[in-house]
């Protein structure tokens, strides 16, 4: 890959990972790219960098365009280590006379790479380093997703580098949004935004009126990770918007894990009583269904209906890690349900009840238990437990 001229002096330099599949829990089944940007101007910057594996990568781009010893200031936006993991050797290379960072980048980084000696030089947000013609406007994004985090806007370019936010885990050749199907991309930015950004959505929702307060112009939005948005800004930063209100329709998941398919069919009972109702519903088997998957699916739905058998006095360890991950990116405004079968101690129902009412989804409906293996009018019960969300669900957002 060699380096992309997005704006004049302004390049996009792409580590492309065509075979990572697991970003620490969340399921990367077509890769990720690490970006990072250098503008070459009187002093020379280089934003944010790539993964350690990628260094050579970086520098052979770098190459490309200047001396690495050439670039005066490396910009750190974010210490996670896909874009700080080959900063020591990147420091060693290039001797940037500033590393420039927020304070809690400054802390960070410290806390990861133990130098004190480095070049550090702390901004907040509203600080501004001038290049030459263009300068560099910095914006802090505290907890979006990392206390370090922050934004760098080239306004000379109405350009805003904004580290992990608007990305998207999509290795591909192409680094536009108008050269890839809209669909798609914006198919892997929802799973970004639900697996990566969605229990900070508050914070997300106060960084973009805080934008629109500054009357900062946003032509493009250059992401560390997957496509550089220039023809669809809007699109993006509209779906922010949609996202971080934790906007719901009239969907519903049924999400279970089943050992002798007992659970499987009550699932397929609730799933029933669902559609009679009109509502838009997804069965996801946990056994075929990643949890970043499930995760990204739960992003719209309004209703998260769960069933597990009961195994050695609990639920199922797919349905404990699903409610973990799920309880982690803090869903909000939701409502709920549980069913599930069982031989002798039936634990798992009201072990997943606790799990979503510590998640402060409302449960609707009586629980749904079986023992061993439903009856006529145990799916009866199912198909009934499953009509009574679907109209929760009407009700909810009928209000
Ligand atoms: Fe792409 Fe928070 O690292």
């Amino acid at each position: 890959m060699m380096p992309v001229e997005i704006r004049r002096g302004v390049y996009c330099l792409s580590a492309i990972d065509w075979g990572i599949r697991d970003f620490h829990g969340y399921s990367t089944q077509k890769g990720t790219t690490y970006n990072s940007y250098l503008v070459v101007d009187e002093k020379s910057a280089l934003f944010d960098s790539v993964k350690k594996p990628f260094l050579s990568d970086l520098l052979h781009q770098i190459r490309a365009i200047t001396d690495p010893e050439k670039i005066d200031y490396l910009i750190v936006n974010h210490v996670e280590m896909d874009h700080a993991g080959c900063v020591p050797e990147l420091i060693d290379i290039i001797k940037p006379q500033k590393i420039i960072c927020s304070t809690m980048g400054k802390k960070a980084l410290y806390d990861h790479f133990h130098q004190q000696d480095w070049p550090y030089e702390v901004v907040k947000t509203g600080d501004i380093v001038r290049l030459g013609r263009k300068s560099v406007y910095f914006i802090e994004t505290r907890m979006l997703h990392w206390p370090d985090s922050m934004f760098s806007y080239i306004p000379e370019e109405r350009l805003l580098i904004s580290s992990d936010a608007f990305g998207q885990h999509w290795a591909t050749s192409e680094r536009f949004d108008d050269e890839v199907d809209l669909a798609e991309l914006m198919a892997h930015a929802m799973k970004y935004y639900a697996n990566i950004l969605l229990l900070y959505s508050m914070q997300v929702e106060k960084l973009l009126g805080e934008i629109k307060g500054t009357d900062l112009a946003i032509d493009m939005i250059a992401p560390d990770h997957g496509l550089i948005w220039r023809s669809h800004a809007d699109r993006i930063l509209g779906a922010y918007a949609s996202w971080a209100r934790q906007e719901t329709g009239r969907k519903a998941l049924v999400i279970f894990d089943t050992m002798w398919k007992s659970t499987e069919r009550m699932a397929k009972a609730v799933f029933s009583g669902l559609l009679d109702e009109g509502i838009s519903t997804k069965l996801m088997d946990l056994q075929v269904h990643h949890r970043s998957d499930v995760a990204t699916e739960a992003l719209d739905a309004k209703a998260l209906v769960f069933g597990s058998s009961t195994l050695n006095n609990n639920m199922l360890p797919r349905m404990a890690d699903m409610l973990t991950y799920l309880k982690g990116l803090r869903p909000a405004n939701r409502i709920g349900a549980t069913f599930g079968s069982y031989g002798w101690s039936g634990e798992a129902v009201n072990q997943i009840t606790a799990a979503l009412e510590e998640m402060k989804i409302r449960i609707v409906g009586p629980a749904v238990k079986v023992r061993y293996v439903p009856r006529h009018d145990d799916l009866r019960a199912c198909v009934e437990l499953g009509r009574t969300v679907g109209a929760a669900i009407k009700e909810d957002l009928d209000d």
